[in-house]
């Protein structure tokens, strides 16, 4: 992962290097670091921990100068460390690196056999190294760019400065996301468009395989075999990528109380005025004509890739696989002709999902991405974009978005069943009723905020917790867990209710809580089953469910939170809500970091 940024100004560019840095910090936070040139040296700060700490570093000792660079670092390769730290500087040369460097260990060793000494354990000093030894052969900033690259296998986005030259910024990307930004007499580059979003709102994204040569007049960019290619300026809203937490504590909190409105939108671009009909706002999958679909994502919007599974099989008829990105596209998966893919991801970025999607188009089948950010690779490359809408995202626990997701397969489905004649006009209708009472039912939720206070107050003592639930709702059970673990690193693991006897069970005891989603509907009679063989065994059940739910249930949980009624459809949007909530406030009773939890970034652009 990692964020990258490079901008050529008029003044002074340390604090707008640190202003794109704070931006990025959702794709790493490990340590940070920052290059400029001034009067023709290159001068470098770099510091392990948070951004706080290199702010620290640079109100002790700034850095002048027009041009530089930054970087924020999700380690991959070496600890962190101010040695592993970016930028890395060999010679006449620094540079950022966002992605993996596949074959740096043979790369290191032809630097080391030519008598060159490499500092840090990173994949990325060879790519310093190698430019270096290019300079200083002769070749001209773009010549020994263009030759480095030739070296260089695996994934990377990258950012060149040049000792001597204040007027030049080289980036380059294969496999991991970069975008130039344009100014006046100023121009940028960095990992996203919310990097740059208080510099400029004139974008070009770098198209894969390309790299760019950026003065302060202008940038051309490249092909690799050094052909110059058409760019194209887009124009963004800078307000809808500038981002503040608006009075919460956390971007995390903020998002999961957006997800009323953030749903109502979507709504009203996925369905027709009259509310009878959903209307896709690009183009139509041709459900139709599938006798497959897979779904592949990573995370968290795998999870809602799971519940999809269940509801495209349910309502539509159309046999689902779900599958992990990574695992997807190593399994050698079936695909015949008749075969449709959905991928989902928040980003557009993750690198395995991309790769799945690159893996289903090179079999010639349709693609359709589930995606909120709109100007993603995925968004650009896949062949149908189903946006989210969500809005960015800063939390790296993914809350608004997943539940966008949820609500867009959902259309996604309805669709689907329309196509392939499994719902009639009036059940098509009756669906889209249930989707329109998701925002006031999430409020429902939220205004009972309190209770799940309480009832962290003492789960978040738990050294482990169990998540059970069937059906749709059990990928609900998987994502309570992971929120649950991601951020307030209690160990959780989530369970279809019925494998419990199966194994986990034996981790059963009074010191084991267990959180049960099970609301009053077909399957609550056998969760309840599974939750009376816990309880028999001395479990401690927090049990989940509507009003009916909880009166019915005979036997002693030890703490409950009540959910409004809804309909079965729709139950995997509402659930999300305490599955979050449970995760915020035992984060918050232990202290963690809710929006940066350790070792996760947001994107995750690195197989
Ligand atoms: C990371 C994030 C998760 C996210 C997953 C997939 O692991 O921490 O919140 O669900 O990546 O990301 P994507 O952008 O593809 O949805």
């Amino acid at each position: 992962m990692c964020g990258i940024v490079g901008i050529i100004g008029s003044t002074s560019v340390q604090s707008s290097i640190i202003e794109a840095l704070e931006k990025l910090e959702y794709r790493g936070y490990d340590s940070a670091g920052i290059a400029t040139i001034s009067e023709n040296e290159i001068l470098c700060r770099r510091s392990v921990g948070k951004l706080s700490c290199l702010k620290n570093e640079l109100s002790n000792a700034p850095v002048l100068g027009k041009i530089g660079i930054g970087h924020t670092r999700w380690a991959t390769h070496g600890a962190p460390s101010i040695d592993n730290a970016h930028p890395h500087q060999v010679g006449k040369v620094a540079l950022v690196h966002n992605g993996i460097i596949e074959n740096y260990n043979e790369l290191k060793a032809q630097i080391i056999s030519e008598g060159g000494i490499m500092v840090s354990e990173t994949d990325t000093e060879v790519v310093a190294a190698f430019c270096n030894m290019f300079l200083e052969s002769g070749m001209s900033p773009e010549e020994a760019v263009s030759s480095t690259l030739g070296q260089l296998k695996g994934a990377y986005a990258l950012c060149f400065i040049f000792e001597g030259n204040e007027d030049l910024i080289i980036a380059a990307r294969k496999g991991s996301p970069l975008v130039v930004g344009w100014g006046v007499e100023e121009m940028f580059v960095g990992s996203d468009a919310i990097a740059l979003a208080h510099l400029t709102n004139q974008l070009t994204y770098v198209e894969e395989e390309n790299y760019v040569v950026i003065s302060r007049k202008e940038a051309k960019f490249f092909n690799f075999e050094g052909k110059e290619q058409p760019s194209k300026k887009v124009f963004v809203n800078s307000e809808s990528v500038l981002v503040t937490k608006s009075g919460y504590r956390h971007f995390m909190h903020k998002e999961i109380n957006e997800q009323a409105s953030v749903i109502s939108y979507a709504l009203g671009s996925y369905t027709s005025f009259d509310r009878k009909r959903i209307l896709l706002p690009n183009q139509i999958p041709s459900f139709a004509k599938m006798d497959r679909l897979i779904i592949s994502a990573c995370g968290t919007a795998f999870l809602a890739g799971h519940v999809a599974k269940y509801w495209f099989e349910k309502i539509s008829g159309l046999p689902s696989d779900i599958d992990i990105a990574s695992e997807f596209r190593y399994r050698e998966p079936i695909i015949s002709k008749k075969t449709g893919a959905i991928f989902v991801s928040q980003s557009g970025e993750t690198a395995d999902t991309l790769a799945a999607l690159r893996m289903a188009k090179s079999n010639s089948i349709e693609t359709i991405v589930v995606v909120n950010s709109e100007n993603s690779t995925m968004a650009r490359e896949s062949d149908i974009i189903m946006p989210i809408k969500a809005g960015v995202e800063v939390g790296v626990a993914s809350t608004k978005a997943f539940t966008s997701q949820l609500l867009v397969l959902a259309a996604l489905v309805i669709e689907a069943a329309r196509q392939r004649k499994k719902i009639s006009p009036k059940q098509e209708e009756e669906f889209i009723n249930q989707l329109f009472a998701i925002p006031r039912l999430i409020n429902e939720v939220l205004s009972r905020e309190n209770e799940i206070i309480n009832i962290c107050s003492e789960l978040a003592n738990a050294q482990d917790i169990l998540f059970i639930a069937r059906g749709p709702l059990y990928p609900l059970a998987l994502e309570g867990a992971l929120k649950l673990k991601e951020i307030s690193y209690i160990h959780a693991e989530g369970y279809a209710a019925g494998e419990l006897k199966h194994g986990p069970i034996a981790l059963v005891d009074s010191s084991v809580p267990i959180i049960c989603f099970a609301p009053s509907n077909i399957l609550y009679d056998k969760t309840t089953s599974n939750i009376h063989e816990v309880i028999a065994r001395g479990g401690k059940v927090i049990l989940v469910s509507d009003k009916g739910g909880l009166s019915d249930f005979k036997g002693d949980v030890w703490k409950s939170f009540e959910m409004p009624f809804s309909e079965p459809f729709i139950l995997p949007i509402l659930y999300a809500l305490p599955a979050q909530l449970l995760a915020y406030y035992s984060a918050i009773e232990k202290g963690t970091d809710v929006d940066q939890p350790r070792n996760l970034a947001k994107s995750v652009t690195v197989e």
